[in-house]
Formats: structure tokens, sequence, C-alpha cells
């Protein structure tokens, strides 16, 4: 990821990098013209441009003004506002720009003024020739050209310009001088048109020069004079000196202008001034440009050099071009290359990338490949222990499989001849007759698991086919119903069966279905406590092919993320504690699927199992359906016509209810046991029993002086039962027997870490539990004998108390000592100070003493009497009340009865 990360920004960067121009900053130089229209102007922008254009770090704009003062004004306020390098100014008058002018020196940019001067001197340089020493070079020329007396017209320009007034003042320095030279006429160009009427009066007053401003006011005053056919007669002299068509160089080589003095627009000097600012060096403040003389004699040579100057500057702009051209072509080559490299780059890093993850890919390869080998090489294990396994795992089920066949042969025999023992006399109405019930129902259930499992194994070969007849579905379900209708009235269980068609008939496996119905409603029987509700419903949809029967309970349901798991095999659910092979479930689901038909269960309130079986016999293959009548086939083992043996069928031993006799809590929910165990334990224990939902209760209520739990038991574990009741300052001192299928190391601990004194796996020997009762009652008589003869060393005795009985004690014999000296001190406010009822008290001191309260009180009280009586002067009467005896006369009688000997005696005897 990061890898490719990097390579596309490279590749971005190098696109960046070749799509960038050159982006080398230009230094901005702007000029303000205020003239545009004659041919010095354009002159004085032409050369500006074509100096610039050496220059290409420099970037020129031109502003036309075009004779509009506020248009300069807000050109040059446009240059300040964008950060112009140097601003170059060439003004008309020499006061309106001061103002912008001085704004702009003083934020520090550069100032070039051009041609005419401004008053103020708050500008960079100043660029122009001198006008005076222009005004002087006309004079000098007029002065040296004529002999005679000369006349001579002067048009002067406009305004108020500093050029204007330089080249008059100039000129008339040098002629005033001259006696022989009058200026007879001198007038601004506004009044040009007196020109023609001095012209008029010319042989009045002859004129011999025309000095004009400049070049195009001389040409015009020409004009004029050739109009009157005078022009001969005068010569001509203008300013400027401009190269060009009907500029003073051609007007001089054409004879029409005697003379024109050069006045340089200063257009490329302005540039060149600019550049050197640009690059921090000093410049000049004034930089004054010369100016000469053109007339006949250099008028050529100067338009030749101009015409050079022309060409050159023409040959310039062609190599320029080319430079462009090439510039251009080299930015799109070095563009190309820049793109080439680019690529180049991306190549090599692509390449070196793909050489790279095809080093890795070589080494993952390898690393596969070893893995692979590997796996192979272990696949291979795997699969010969597979096939080992399997091999094993085949004999051993068919050791299992050949095994159960053979139970079933022995188990058959044992219930056929025990089915003749109930009809011997010998045995009938005895109470023999118990313990073969017992033997009966014991192997049925074990001939039924037997056929569980051999059914599992016959259903995981596929060997089952289906032996389908057709059968009335309600007599069918009535007759298993009326097997379960005993049990559901000796619990006391609601137990009904409907259908809303009593004639529907079906094609069904007998046997199978049978087992399905078997199980759905013994496992209702188990899940559901006494008092409950169960129901069976055969529900005929008309409309539909199928037929629906519901099996509903109102047991503790499957919590409901179990219920896609119950009909695993061997699943056990997490709320069942209930032993169970785990099969039932999977079987009868097969079964009903070989029907092809499904078992659906819900639960809320109880559980709900829905078996659907198709009507009629389209589902099924010919070879699945046989031909039988449709009865009720007795000669199926019926599951639940157990002799009910605890209803009757013997007399009872009848429980002892003497309080001389020890008294036994059998906690078990399976009756059968419960009835055993209480019909051998009766003859010589009172005996309790509970089926678990109420064990807590009845120890409460009876502290029984022993009990037998077993583990699995409907609500609570028979571990939970045993900590609970060992953790009861009332219950703890009971010796626990735990009863249990459970084997494992595991259970064992559990057992004893819940406090159990004893832990019997079952199947267990009656004589052995019978022995292990009689130790447990016997060790705790040991004890109970040794402390009613040692009765003040109880709270000495930790080795042989529970940490419970320990406590208490303490606890009784400092309340006891507090109140020793109290007569009204009652076992009634004993138990309440313990927090126990007094009944309670009297149970627990006398199962853990085997001597009553009272009496416990009363020996503590003679026993502190003997030590005053020993230790004391103390008379009788008040070493009695100050044990607690109410008169000294009890006192007397019951210490004479404990000790044979009165206070008195005792006394004198010691
Ligand atoms: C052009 C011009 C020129 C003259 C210059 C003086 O506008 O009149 O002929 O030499 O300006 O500023």
């Amino acid at each position: 990821m990061i890898k490719k990360n990097v390579l596309l920004f490279i590749v971005l960067a190098l696109c960046f990098l070749s799509c960038t121009k050159q982006n080398t900053e230009k230094h901005k130089v702007g000029f303000s013209q205020c003239i545009s229209k004659d041919d010095y102007r354009k002159a004085m922008d032409y050369e500006m441009m074509v100096e610039a254009s050496l220059h290409p770090e420099l970037e020129l704009t031109i502003f036309q003004a075009n004779g509009d003062i506020e248009a300069q004004k807000s050109h040059i306020q446009f240059m300040i506002n964008n950060d112009f390098d140097v601003i170059i100014i060439s003004p008309a008058q020499s006061d309106p720009l001061v103002e912008i002018i001085e704004t702009a020196f003083n934020k520090g940019i550069p100032i070039i003024i051009v041609d005419r001067k401004i008053n103020t001197d708050k500008y960079t340089a100043f660029v122009g020739a001198d006008n005076m020493e222009v005004g002087r070079n006309a004079g000098y020329f007029i002065a040296s050209s004529s002999t005679n007396n000369a006349n001579v017209l002067e048009i002067r320009g406009s305004g108020n310009a500093f050029p204007k007034m330089g080249r008059h003042l100039g000129f008339h320095e040098v002629v005033d001088n001259e006696p022989n030279i009058k200026v007879p006429y001198s007038f601004d160009v506004e009044d040009f048109e007196r020109v023609s009427q001095i012209l008029d009066s010319i042989h009045k007053t002859p004129i011999d020069y025309v000095y004009a401003f400049n070049d195009n006011i001389a040409y015009d005053a020409w004009k004029v004079a050739k109009e009157k056919g005078v022009e001969k007669r005068i010569n001509f002299i203008g300013v400027d000196g401009l190269s060009g068509l009907d500029n003073g160089i051609q007007l001089v080589q054409k004879g029409i202008l005697a003379a024109t003095i050069l006045y340089p627009t200063g257009g490329d000097e302005a540039i060149k001034i600019a550049m050197k600012i640009l690059q921090d060096e000093t410049v000049l403040k004034e930089n004054i440009l010369n100016t000469t003389v053109i007339d006949y004699r250099n008028a050529k040579i100067m338009e030749k050099q101009y015409e050079r100057i022309n060409k050159h500057q023409i040959d310039i702009e062609k190599q320029q071009n080319v430079i462009r051209e090439l510039e251009n072509t080299y930015s799109t080559q070095s563009n190309i290359l820049k793109w080439l490299a680019g690529l180049l780059i991306i190549s090599i890093l692509l390449a070196a990338y793909s050489i790279f993850s095809q080093y890795k890919l070589n080494k993952k390869k390898r690393t596969l490949e070893l893995q692979n080998k590997k796996i192979t090489v272990q696949r291979n294990q795997i699969k010969s222990i597979a096939k080992e396994v399997k091999k094993s795992n085949e004999a051993k089920t068919n050791f299992f499989t050949g095994l159960s066949h053979e139970f079933k042969t022995p188990i058959t025999l044992i219930l056929s001849s025990v089915e003749s023992m109930f009809e011997n006399k010998a045995i009938k109405e005895t109470k023999l007759s118990r313990d073969v019930a017992l033997i009966y129902n014991n192997s049925k259930r074990l001939l039924r698991l037997i056929n569980q499992l051999l059914d599992f194994r016959k259903i995981e070969d596929r060997k089952f086919i289906l032996k389908a007849s057709e059968v009335n579905l309600y007599e069918f379900s009535n007759h298993i119903f009326k097997d379960f209708e005993r049990e559901a009235e000796k619990r006391n269980i609601n137990f009904s069966l409907h259908a809303n068609n009593k004639d529907l008939k079906i094609y069904l496996d007998r046997d199978l279905i049978d087992k399905v119905y078997f199980n759905l409603l013994s496992n209702a029987f188990k899940f559901t406590p006494n008092n409950g509700t169960i129901s069976m419903n055969i529900v005929d949809n008309p409309e539909k092919d199928t037929v629906n029967i519901h099996f509903k309970d109102s047991g503790i349901g499957i919590p409901n993320k179990e219920l896609n798991s119950v009909f695993k095999a061997f699943y056990q659910g997490s709320n069942n504690n209930q032993s169970s092979s785990g099969i039932g479930l999977f079987l009868s689901k097969e079964f009903v699927e070989l029907h092809k038909g499904a078992l659906n269960v819900h639960s809320k309130h109880g559980t709900e199992f829905i078996v659907t079986l198709h009507k009629g016999s389209d589902h099924l293959k010919s070879e699945e359906i046989i031909y039988e009548p449709d009865m009720v086939d007795d000669s199926l083992i019926r599951y639940t016509d157990d002799v009910d043996y605890h209803e009757g069928n013997f007399t009872e031993t009848e429980t002892k209810d003497n309080e001389e006799h020890y008294s036994i809590l059998i906690i078990e929910d399976n009756l059968d046991l419960v009835t055993y165990l209480k019909g051998k334990l009766a003859a010589d224990y009172l005996v309790y029993t509970s089926d678990g939902t109420d064990a807590i209760d009845k120890a409460l209520e009876h502290i029984p002086d022993i009990i037998v739990c077993d583990v699995n038991l409907p609500e609570k574990s028979g571990f939970d039962i045993c900590k609970t009741l060992k953790n009861d300052l009332r219950t703890s001192h009971i010796p626990t027997i735990i009863l249990t299928a459970q084997s494992s190391k595991e259970s064992y601990i559990q057992g004893l870490q819940s406090g159990a004194d004893l832990y019997l796996t079952k199947p267990f020997s009656y004589a052995i539990l019978l022995q292990s009762i009689k130790s447990l009652l016997y060790n705790r008589e040991k004890l109970r004998y040794y402390y009613v003869n040692n009765i003040y060393r109880l709270d000495n005795s930790e080795d042989n108390f529970g940490p419970f009985e320990q406590n208490f004690i303490s606890n009784i014999n400092e309340l006891i000592n507090n109140n020793l000296d109290n007569s009204n001190f009652s076992v009634e406010q004993l138990a309440d100070e313990l927090n126990i009822s007094r009944i309670q008290l009297y149970r627990k001191m006398k199962a853990i003493s085997g001597i009553s309260i009272s009496d416990y009180i009363q020996n503590i009280r003679l026993e502190k009497a003997k030590v005053l009586l020993n230790e004391t002067t103390l008379t009788i009467s008040e070493v009695a009340y100050a044990t607690g005896f109410s008169s000294p006369s009890y006192f007397s009688t019951s210490f004479k009865n404990k000790y044979s000997k009165t206070p008195k005696a005792y006394r004198s005897n010691k």
C-alpha cells in the first residue's frame, strides 16, 4: 500500500514539474505617454519597445493618454496600485502631474521623466535633450549661414512646457547678440494664421528665416509660403530631426527645410535607465541627450544612418522572432524531455518495484511450496491416521452394536421372566413385588436405551427402510396418549389430545413414529413440573397436503439460541440438568424426515414440537409402502406401562415419625429410586423426600440428621443445593452424601468443594449407602457424646466443628456469659440475638451437642457456680443470683440434680 502511494506521488510530482512553465518573475515597467498622435511620440514609443525587447526580463506596458491629463493621472495611479517596478512618464505640462508623481516617488517607486520637465525634483531620473541648446543651435545656424541682415519669423510651441521656453530662450541668447539678425515676429503656434499675413507683406518686411518649434510647424509654414510663391526666399528651420516620410531629415534632403535641430526622443535611454535601476545600479538624475544641427550637408548621412539603424532594427526583430521560435521549440523540447525523464524515472521505479515484487513473490512462493509440502505430508499422515481411527472406530462401533444386540436378548428374557413373576402368587401382594416391579421398569428402560443406540447406528449407516402403512392418525395417537395418562394423573398434569379430523388416515411407519411420539411425550413429561399442562393436537388443514401434530408443554422451555441445536446428536441443553442420552430428538427428526416430513420446535411459555407429515402416499416410494391392517400393534413394547408400585401394588413400609429415630432427607427426582430408598430406609429412619425443587425448604423445615442428595436435578444441581445448605448456619452441621451417576474426577472434586461429606457414585450398593449413613451418624453421635460430657470445651473445638458451628457456639457462649446473672435471659432472647427461630436454635443445638439449648444454658450457669463456690467466699444465695438462678432453692435443686450434691455440701467437701 505504502509503496503504491510513493509511486503515485513520484508520478504526480514529475507531471507537475514537467507541466510547470519557467516562472521567472518579470519586472513591470510602465510608460505613461501624454500625446499619442504625432510621429515624435510614435518614435519615442517605438524606441522604448525596441530597447525593451532586448531585455526579456522586463515587461513594458505603454499607456496612451491622447493629450488627456486626467487620463494620464489615472494611468499613473493604476501603475502605483499594481506595484509597477519603474514608472516612466512623459508629461505634457509642467504642473498638473506634480502631485501624483510625488505620491508615486514617496512610495519608493522609481520615476523616470522623459522629454518635458516638471516643476518638482521628486523623480529618480530625467532623460531628454537640453532645449536651450536646441535654441542656441538654431541661432548659431542662422548666424553662420547669413552674411547680410536677416529677419527671422519665430513660431513658438503652445502652453507653458519647458521645451517651448528653452528653445525660445536659447535661440534669443544667440541671435540677440547678432546685430544683423532681427526677429520681427515671434508668436505661439496658436496664432499660426498670422504666418499668411506676414508672408503677404514680405515685400515690405522681408522674412529670411522661419524658426519653428518643431519640423511639423516649419513644414506647415513652408506650405503657406509655397502657396504664396515665396518659399524660395525663406530658409525654414525646424526641430526634432526625425527620419521617415515628411519628417525633418527628409524635408532637409528635399530642400524644404534648411535645417532641423536633432531632438532625440530619449525612449531607448529611458528603458536603459530603468534597467539600471532594476539592477540596483546608480543612475544620474539628469541625463541630457546630445542635440545637433542637420542640414543639407549631413542630412543624407543621418538618413542613411537611420535607415541602417532601422534595418538593424528589422534584423534584430527578425532575429528576435527566430530566437522566440527557437525558445518555443526549446521549451517544447524541454517539456518533452522532462516528460521523457519523468517517464524514464517512473519506468526505472516500476522496474525496480517489479524486480522487488518478483523477488518477494519468489520468496513467498518458496515458503508456500514448503508449507504445501508440509501440509501434504501432514494431510497424508492425517489421512492414514483417519483411516486407522475409522477402522478402530468401526471396530468399536461394531463391537458396541454387537454388544447392544447381545444385551437385548438377556434383557428381553429378564423382562419376560419378571412379567411371569408378577403372576406368581408367592410374590404378588408381598413386599417382594415392589423389587420385582423395580427390576421390570429398569430393564425396560435399559432396553429402550439399547434400542435407541441401535437406531442411531442404523440412521448413521442409512440402513433404515421405511415401512409405511395406512393408519388412522387419531387412533394411533390416542393409543400412545393412553400410555402416558397414568403418569399425568399421578403428577396432576393436565394432559389432553385433540384432533380436528378424527377420520384422517395417513401413511406412516408405526414403529418409527411411535418412537417419535414416545420421545416427544417423555421429554414433555420430563420437563413439565407437577400440576403443569401437556397437550397433543392434531391439526388437519384440508387445503394443504400435510398434517401437523403439536406436542406442547408448560415446562422450563428451551433458550432461544439453543433451539437450532436441540436436534443435534448428543446435544445437552444448558438448562437441562437431567440425565439423557442426547440422541432422542436427533432420532425423532431423522425418523420424521424419513417420511419426507419435518420436525420443528418453538419455545415460549414451555416448549412446542410440531411434527409435519404428508397426507396420501405420493411422497413415498412403492417399496416403502407395506400393507398392514390398521390396528394398534400390541406387540410393540409399551414404554410407560410401568408397574405402578408406588401407588399401592404393595404395602409401603411405614415411615417412622418417632423423634427417637434419626431423620433422613432424600433429594432425588427419580421416583423409582426415591420409592426404593424410602421403602428400604423407612424401617429405621424418619424419611423425608424432595424431587430437588423444594430441597432447601424441606431441609430448613425438618433440619434432618442426614441428607442423601442426587446431582442431576430439575432446577438446581445437587452440588448447588449442598453448597447452599452447608453455607447456612441452620443446616451447615448436617452430614451430606452426594449420590450421582457422574463418576469423573472433576465432579468428585466439585462434590467435595460443595461441602459434601461423602460422594457415592451410581450404580451404588444399598448396603454401602446404608453403612455410609450409619457411619456418618455414628461419627456425629460420638462427637455429640463427647461434648455433652465436656460442655465447657465446646468453644475450643476448632478441630471437630466446621467454621459455622464454631462461630455459632462462640456467639452463644458470649451471649450466655454476658447474661449470666440475668435470671430472665431466655432461649427466645438468645434465638433473637442469633437471628434464627427458637425451634431452629433448639434443633441446631441438639444436633451438635446432643442436649437442649436450655440445658446448655443451665450447664454453663452451674459450671460457673462451681467455680464461684470454689474460688470465692460468696454465700450460696449470692452465687445463685450471680449465675442467673431466680432463687437459691432452685439453684440448690438444679445443682444437686447435676452433681448429686447440694452447693453447700460441695463447698464443704472440696
Ligand atoms: C511632439 C513635440 C516635438 C517636440 C517635443 C517637445 O509632441 O512637439 O515636436 O520636440 O514635442 O516636447
